[in-house]
């Protein structure tokens, strides 16, 4: 396969397991690429991105950034902040704007799920969703899933647990599809106010204790409570979460086993995981961040090869 099945990166649902090695395979690469002495290949130097970001971001904003200079592309930047979507402008309205300026891909991240679904139906660009909402942020989960391949050898067969919020979480989601498409075996583990109540039909399973759940796993996602999704209390207090939720050294020394830890990141140090499990050798949260380059540099490159052909 050289081509991807799709023209959007919209989330990894619409993703077949082809495109993913695809895109495993075009990052390795891009790996070799970013770790010469120059950094850049002129690959796209006749596509325009615009980076349009209408929510917080700092490592997945960096990373496209990075990711389309180091391919040669043209980018502009655009932050709700300083927009005139607080003029009341659409979205459709906004994104129309950018496109007169001729920019043939658009990289979102918006606070609505599906937001990034709703534009590609309505402009006639390339769409990268870089997470909307609560939904899918497919990057981030190919990743995940490429840096797992990474350390471990491979994806197929190994037992992943994802810790945490789940229910306000679109890198949850998004890693449920990917790691399942590669043959993982996916556990979700959490309080129970924080797990979606049919979260088990999508063929994962599901767990409340975390030492259990430590123990069956070779690796473990932690995830960031999503305190600015939520509206009410999930749980008691943040100290409590972290009793129970968070992964501390000692507990990782009492398995029996070693276990490879993943965060997203921005990390709660203390919250989710102690510094001196984010920064041990269990850890591979900085491979990861790395790797979204690589990933990023593949999805940009695979896409815009198809924008050039039709
Ligand atoms: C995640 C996100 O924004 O969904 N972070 C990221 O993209 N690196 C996770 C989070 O915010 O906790």
């Amino acid at each position: 396969m050289s081509a991807l099945s799709v023209n959007h990166l919209l989330g990894i649902k619409y993703l077949k397991p082809d495109d993913i090695q695809l895109i495993f395979e075009t990052a390795d690469q891009f790996k070799e690429v970013i770790n010469r002495p120059i950094k850049k290949v002129p690959s796209l130097r006749d596509i325009t991105i615009a980076n349009l970001f209408f929510e917080n971001s700092t490592r997945t904003k960096l990373s496209f950034e990075l990711a389309e200079k180091r391919l040669s592309a043209d980018i502009i930047n655009f932050s709700a902040a300083q927009s005139s979507v607080k003029k009341g402008e659409t979205l459709i309205d906004t994104v129309n704007n950018i496109l007169s300026m001729k920019v043939d891909m658009v990289v979102m991240r918006h606070p609505n799920p599906g937001a990034g679904i709703f534009l590609s139906k309505h402009i006639n660009a390339t769409i990268i969703n870089a997470g909307d909402g609560a939904h899918e942020h497919p990057t981030q989960a190919l990743l995940d899933c490429y840096s797992i391949r990474e350390r471990l050898g491979s994806v197929d067969g190994k037992k992943v647990v994802i810790v945490g919020d789940i229910l306000h979480s679109r890198v949850a989601l998004s890693n449920i599809y990917a790691l399942k498409m590669l043959g993982a075996k996916v556990m979700v583990c959490g309080p129970k106010t924080l797990l979606p109540k049919f979260i088990g039909d999508l063929g994962v399973l599901v767990e409340t204790n975390l030492i259990k759940a430590l123990n069956w796993c070779d690796v473990a996602n932690m995830l960031r409570v999503q305190n600015e999704r939520m509206e009410v209390n999930y749980f008691p207090s943040t100290r409590e979460y972290a009793q129970q939720y968070g992964v501390t050294k000692a507990l990782l020394d009492k398995l029996e086993k070693e276990i490879v830890i993943m965060h997203p990141g921005p990390i709660n140090r203390g919250v989710e995981i102690t510094s001196d499990v984010a920064d041990s050798s269990h850890s591979i949260i900085l491979n990861q961040v790395e790797n979204g380059v690589a990933i990023r540099m593949a999805v940009i490159y695979l896409l815009a090869s198809k924008i050039k052909h039709s």
